[in-house]
Protein backbone atom coordinates (compact mmCIF):
# COMPACT_ATOMS: atom_id res chain seq x y z
CA UNK A 1 0.00 0.00 0.00
CA UNK A 2 2.47 2.59 0.55
CA UNK A 3 4.15 2.04 -2.40
CA UNK A 4 2.07 4.10 -4.29
CA UNK A 5 4.23 6.64 -6.40
CA UNK A 6 3.84 10.10 -5.88
CA UNK A 7 2.65 11.59 -9.60
CA UNK A 8 4.89 13.20 -11.82
CA UNK A 9 5.09 17.30 -11.49
CA UNK A 10 3.69 18.63 -15.12
CA UNK A 11 6.88 20.75 -15.16
CA UNK A 12 8.98 17.25 -15.72
CA UNK A 13 6.65 16.01 -18.52
CA UNK A 14 5.85 19.15 -20.16
CA UNK A 15 9.64 19.29 -20.47
CA UNK A 16 9.97 16.91 -23.60
CA UNK A 17 6.83 16.99 -24.75
CA UNK A 18 6.28 18.21 -28.27
CA UNK A 19 5.26 21.92 -29.52
CA UNK A 20 2.14 20.97 -31.89
CA UNK A 21 4.29 22.88 -34.06
CA UNK A 22 7.08 19.76 -33.60
CA UNK A 23 5.18 17.45 -33.35
CA UNK A 24 3.66 17.85 -36.55
CA UNK A 25 6.59 18.75 -38.36
CA UNK A 26 7.77 15.37 -37.16
CA UNK A 27 5.17 12.85 -37.79
CA UNK A 28 6.75 9.72 -39.27
CA UNK A 29 3.94 7.35 -39.83
CA UNK A 30 -0.16 7.84 -39.49
CA UNK A 31 -0.81 4.97 -37.26
CA UNK A 32 -5.02 5.59 -37.89
CA UNK A 33 -6.40 8.77 -39.04
CA UNK A 34 -10.08 8.10 -39.91
CA UNK A 35 -12.34 6.66 -37.27
CA UNK A 36 -14.73 9.53 -36.69
CA UNK A 37 -14.94 9.03 -32.83
CA UNK A 38 -11.32 8.06 -31.76
CA UNK A 39 -8.18 9.72 -31.66
CA UNK A 40 -5.53 10.04 -34.43
CA UNK A 41 -2.43 8.06 -34.09
CA UNK A 42 0.69 9.47 -35.08
CA UNK A 43 4.68 8.28 -34.94
CA UNK A 44 6.74 11.13 -34.18
CA UNK A 45 10.63 10.61 -34.77
CA UNK A 46 12.01 13.34 -32.30
CA UNK A 47 15.60 13.72 -31.70
CA UNK A 48 16.44 10.96 -29.38
CA UNK A 49 13.44 8.97 -29.02
CA UNK A 50 10.20 7.81 -30.76
CA UNK A 51 6.51 8.39 -29.81
CA UNK A 52 3.35 8.12 -30.35
CA UNK A 53 0.85 11.16 -30.20
CA UNK A 54 -2.86 10.42 -29.61
CA UNK A 55 -4.48 13.58 -31.32
CA UNK A 56 -8.48 14.94 -31.73
CA UNK A 57 -7.63 18.27 -33.19
CA UNK A 58 -9.11 17.41 -36.57
CA UNK A 59 -12.46 15.68 -35.12
CA UNK A 60 -15.62 17.59 -35.10
CA UNK A 61 -16.35 19.96 -32.60
CA UNK A 62 -18.12 17.46 -30.22
CA UNK A 63 -16.05 14.62 -30.88
CA UNK A 64 -12.86 17.42 -29.79
CA UNK A 65 -14.67 18.47 -26.64
CA UNK A 66 -15.18 14.27 -25.17
CA UNK A 67 -11.03 14.13 -26.81
CA UNK A 68 -9.88 16.71 -25.00
CA UNK A 69 -11.75 15.49 -21.44
CA UNK A 70 -10.05 11.88 -22.51
CA UNK A 71 -6.38 13.19 -22.92
CA UNK A 72 -6.80 15.21 -19.68
CA UNK A 73 -7.89 12.11 -18.16
CA UNK A 74 -5.15 9.97 -19.53
CA UNK A 75 -2.30 12.59 -18.64
CA UNK A 76 -3.56 12.15 -15.29
CA UNK A 77 -3.56 8.50 -14.92
CA UNK A 78 -0.36 8.30 -16.51
CA UNK A 79 0.73 10.79 -14.01
CA UNK A 80 -0.48 8.40 -11.70
CA UNK A 81 1.37 5.72 -12.55
CA UNK A 82 4.73 7.45 -13.00
CA UNK A 83 7.12 4.91 -14.02
CA UNK A 84 5.72 1.78 -14.24
CA UNK A 85 7.15 -0.88 -15.47
CA UNK A 86 4.25 -2.63 -17.79
CA UNK A 87 2.81 0.35 -19.37
CA UNK A 88 5.02 2.84 -22.05
CA UNK A 89 6.67 5.98 -20.46
CA UNK A 90 4.09 9.29 -20.34
CA UNK A 91 5.86 12.01 -22.51
CA UNK A 92 3.59 14.84 -21.42
CA UNK A 93 0.61 16.89 -22.85
CA UNK A 94 0.93 18.36 -26.34
CA UNK A 95 -1.74 20.76 -25.90
CA UNK A 96 -5.47 20.02 -25.01
CA UNK A 97 -6.22 17.70 -27.47
CA UNK A 98 -3.06 15.45 -27.81
CA UNK A 99 -0.54 13.70 -25.33
CA UNK A 100 2.05 11.94 -26.41
CA UNK A 101 3.88 8.63 -25.24
CA UNK A 102 7.22 6.59 -25.72
CA UNK A 103 6.43 4.20 -28.95
CA UNK A 104 6.80 0.75 -27.95
CA UNK A 105 7.66 -1.82 -29.85
CA UNK A 106 4.97 -4.54 -29.62
CA UNK A 107 2.02 -6.51 -31.31
CA UNK A 108 -1.05 -7.52 -29.88
CA UNK A 109 -0.73 -10.67 -27.34
CA UNK A 110 -3.65 -12.33 -28.94
CA UNK A 111 -1.38 -12.12 -31.86
CA UNK A 112 1.78 -13.86 -30.04
CA UNK A 113 3.24 -16.81 -31.96
CA UNK A 114 4.11 -17.94 -28.19
CA UNK A 115 0.79 -17.55 -26.88
CA UNK A 116 0.05 -21.41 -26.38
CA UNK A 117 3.21 -22.17 -25.29
CA UNK A 118 4.56 -19.49 -23.13
CA UNK A 119 0.75 -18.86 -21.93
CA UNK A 120 1.02 -19.37 -18.41
CA UNK A 121 4.52 -16.55 -18.52
CA UNK A 122 2.19 -14.04 -20.61
CA UNK A 123 -0.40 -14.82 -18.13
CA UNK A 124 1.90 -14.01 -14.68
CA UNK A 125 2.73 -11.41 -16.68
CA UNK A 126 -0.13 -9.66 -16.64
CA UNK A 127 -1.09 -10.35 -13.63
CA UNK A 128 1.84 -8.81 -12.17
CA UNK A 129 0.70 -5.81 -14.20
CA UNK A 130 -2.85 -6.07 -12.61
CA UNK A 131 -1.01 -6.24 -9.25
CA UNK A 132 1.17 -3.12 -9.54
CA UNK A 133 -2.15 -1.18 -10.75
CA UNK A 134 -3.80 -2.25 -7.46
CA UNK A 135 -0.86 -1.20 -5.25
CA UNK A 136 -1.08 1.91 -6.70
CA UNK A 137 -4.82 2.15 -6.14
CA UNK A 138 -5.38 2.03 -10.14
CA UNK A 139 -8.03 0.08 -12.09
CA UNK A 140 -7.28 0.01 -16.19
CA UNK A 141 -10.88 -1.06 -16.87
CA UNK A 142 -10.32 -2.06 -20.63
CA UNK A 143 -8.22 -4.91 -20.32
CA UNK A 144 -11.00 -7.22 -21.33
CA UNK A 145 -10.57 -6.81 -24.70
CA UNK A 146 -7.53 -7.18 -26.93
CA UNK A 147 -6.36 -4.66 -27.99
CA UNK A 148 -5.00 -2.84 -25.03
CA UNK A 149 -2.76 -5.47 -24.41
CA UNK A 150 0.07 -5.93 -25.69
CA UNK A 151 3.73 -8.29 -25.87
CA UNK A 152 7.29 -6.88 -26.50
CA UNK A 153 9.88 -9.11 -28.48
CA UNK A 154 11.69 -9.81 -24.80
CA UNK A 155 8.49 -11.16 -23.54
CA UNK A 156 6.84 -8.37 -21.33
CA UNK A 157 3.43 -7.71 -21.21
CA UNK A 158 2.47 -3.79 -21.79
CA UNK A 159 -0.71 -2.34 -21.33
CA UNK A 160 -1.74 0.11 -23.32
CA UNK A 161 -4.72 2.91 -23.52
CA UNK A 162 -5.27 4.25 -19.95
CA UNK A 163 -8.47 6.38 -21.15
CA UNK A 164 -11.27 4.57 -19.10
CA UNK A 165 -8.74 3.39 -15.87
CA UNK A 166 -10.08 4.98 -12.59
CA UNK A 167 -7.76 5.46 -9.42
CA UNK A 168 -8.10 6.04 -5.60
CA UNK A 169 -5.48 6.99 -3.13
CA UNK A 170 -4.40 2.90 -2.17
CA UNK A 171 -4.65 3.58 1.77
CA UNK A 172 -7.78 5.72 1.34
CA UNK A 173 -11.36 4.67 2.51
CA UNK A 174 -12.64 4.88 -1.37
CA UNK A 175 -10.34 2.25 -2.27
CA UNK A 176 -10.98 -0.09 0.38
CA UNK A 177 -14.59 0.69 0.01
CA UNK A 178 -14.36 -1.14 -3.32
CA UNK A 179 -11.37 -3.53 -3.35
CA UNK A 180 -13.85 -6.49 -3.61
CA UNK A 181 -14.93 -5.55 -6.38
CA UNK A 182 -11.60 -4.54 -7.97
CA UNK A 183 -9.97 -7.77 -7.11
CA UNK A 184 -13.40 -9.47 -8.72
CA UNK A 185 -12.60 -7.24 -11.37
CA UNK A 186 -9.29 -8.04 -11.87
CA UNK A 187 -10.10 -11.79 -11.54
CA UNK A 188 -12.72 -11.20 -14.41
CA UNK A 189 -10.04 -10.29 -17.01
CA UNK A 190 -7.29 -12.76 -16.23
CA UNK A 191 -10.23 -15.45 -16.80
CA UNK A 192 -10.77 -13.77 -19.73
CA UNK A 193 -7.18 -13.78 -20.39
CA UNK A 194 -6.64 -17.44 -19.19
CA UNK A 195 -8.89 -18.33 -21.41
CA UNK A 196 -7.42 -17.54 -24.45
CA UNK A 197 -4.07 -18.67 -23.36
CA UNK A 198 -3.93 -21.58 -21.51
CA UNK A 199 -7.07 -23.04 -21.87
CA UNK A 200 -5.94 -26.40 -21.19
CA UNK A 201 -5.23 -25.05 -17.38
CA UNK A 202 -9.10 -24.60 -17.36
CA UNK A 203 -10.35 -26.16 -13.99
CA UNK A 204 -13.59 -28.37 -14.28
CA UNK A 205 -15.73 -25.12 -12.61
CA UNK A 206 -14.52 -22.64 -14.90
CA UNK A 207 -15.39 -25.19 -17.64
CA UNK A 208 -18.59 -25.37 -16.55
CA UNK A 209 -18.92 -21.49 -15.50
CA UNK A 210 -17.81 -21.40 -19.64
CA UNK A 211 -20.59 -23.25 -20.85
CA UNK A 212 -23.23 -21.67 -19.19
CA UNK A 213 -21.65 -18.19 -20.19
CA UNK A 214 -21.73 -19.57 -23.86
CA UNK A 215 -25.36 -20.78 -23.32
CA UNK A 216 -26.69 -17.52 -22.15
CA UNK A 217 -24.75 -15.85 -25.53
CA UNK A 218 -26.79 -17.55 -27.11
CA UNK A 219 -30.50 -16.68 -26.05
CA UNK A 220 -29.12 -13.18 -25.08
CA UNK A 221 -30.27 -11.00 -28.03
CA UNK A 222 -29.04 -7.29 -26.71
CA UNK A 223 -25.54 -9.03 -27.23
CA UNK A 224 -25.93 -9.81 -30.77
CA UNK A 225 -24.52 -6.74 -32.42
CA UNK A 226 -21.93 -6.48 -29.87
CA UNK A 227 -18.23 -6.61 -31.70
CA UNK A 228 -15.64 -9.17 -32.07
CA UNK A 229 -13.83 -7.26 -29.02
CA UNK A 230 -16.74 -7.70 -26.99
CA UNK A 231 -17.39 -11.13 -27.32
CA UNK A 232 -13.42 -12.92 -27.74
CA UNK A 233 -12.11 -15.34 -26.26
CA UNK A 234 -15.65 -16.55 -25.68
CA UNK A 235 -15.86 -16.92 -29.87
CA UNK A 236 -12.61 -17.96 -30.34
CA UNK A 237 -14.20 -21.48 -31.12
CA UNK A 238 -11.15 -23.45 -32.46
CA UNK A 239 -8.96 -21.85 -29.89
CA UNK A 240 -10.50 -23.49 -26.94
CA UNK A 241 -12.44 -26.51 -26.48
CA UNK A 242 -14.51 -26.68 -23.39
CA UNK A 243 -15.28 -30.18 -23.18
CA UNK A 244 -13.14 -31.74 -20.71
CA UNK A 245 -9.86 -34.37 -22.05
CA UNK A 246 -12.12 -36.77 -20.94
CA UNK A 247 -15.05 -36.18 -22.23
CA UNK A 248 -16.80 -34.98 -19.69
N1 LIG B 1 2.83 3.75 -27.03
C1 LIG B 1 2.49 2.99 -28.07
N2 LIG B 1 3.44 2.28 -28.71
C2 LIG B 1 3.12 1.50 -29.76
N3 LIG B 1 1.88 1.38 -30.28
C3 LIG B 1 0.89 2.08 -29.69
C4 LIG B 1 1.15 2.93 -28.56
N4 LIG B 1 -0.01 3.50 -28.20
C5 LIG B 1 -0.95 3.04 -29.04
N5 LIG B 1 -0.42 2.18 -29.93
C6 LIG B 1 -1.13 1.47 -31.01
O1 LIG B 1 -2.33 2.14 -31.27
C7 LIG B 1 -3.46 1.33 -30.97
C8 LIG B 1 -4.57 2.16 -30.35
O2 LIG B 1 -4.09 2.82 -29.19
P1 LIG B 1 -5.07 3.15 -27.97
O3 LIG B 1 -5.71 1.87 -27.49
O4 LIG B 1 -4.32 3.92 -26.97
O5 LIG B 1 -6.15 4.08 -28.66
P2 LIG B 1 -7.72 3.93 -28.74
O6 LIG B 1 -8.23 5.20 -29.29
O7 LIG B 1 -8.26 3.45 -27.45
O8 LIG B 1 -7.89 2.78 -29.82
P3 LIG B 1 -8.73 1.41 -29.76
O9 LIG B 1 -10.17 1.80 -29.73
O10 LIG B 1 -8.28 0.70 -31.03
O11 LIG B 1 -8.31 0.68 -28.52
C9 LIG B 1 -2.92 0.26 -30.04
O12 LIG B 1 -3.69 -0.92 -30.09
C10 LIG B 1 -1.52 0.07 -30.56
O13 LIG B 1 -1.52 -0.80 -31.67
MG1 LIG C 1 -7.53 1.20 -26.86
Amino acid sequence: MSTVLQPQTTEAVAATAPSRQEFESQVATVLRSQRHRNADLFVIDAPGHRMVVKDFSSKSWWIRILGRMQIAHECRAYRWLGDMRGIPRFVGRIDRYALAIEKVEVTQLTYAVNRYSAGARHLAGLTSVLKEFRSRGFVHLDLRGRRNVMIRPDGEIVVLDLAGAIWFRPDGFWFRLFRPLIEANDRNTLFKWKVLLTPDALTDQERASLRRFRRLQRVWFFNRKGSYDDKWPMTFPRAIELRHPDGR
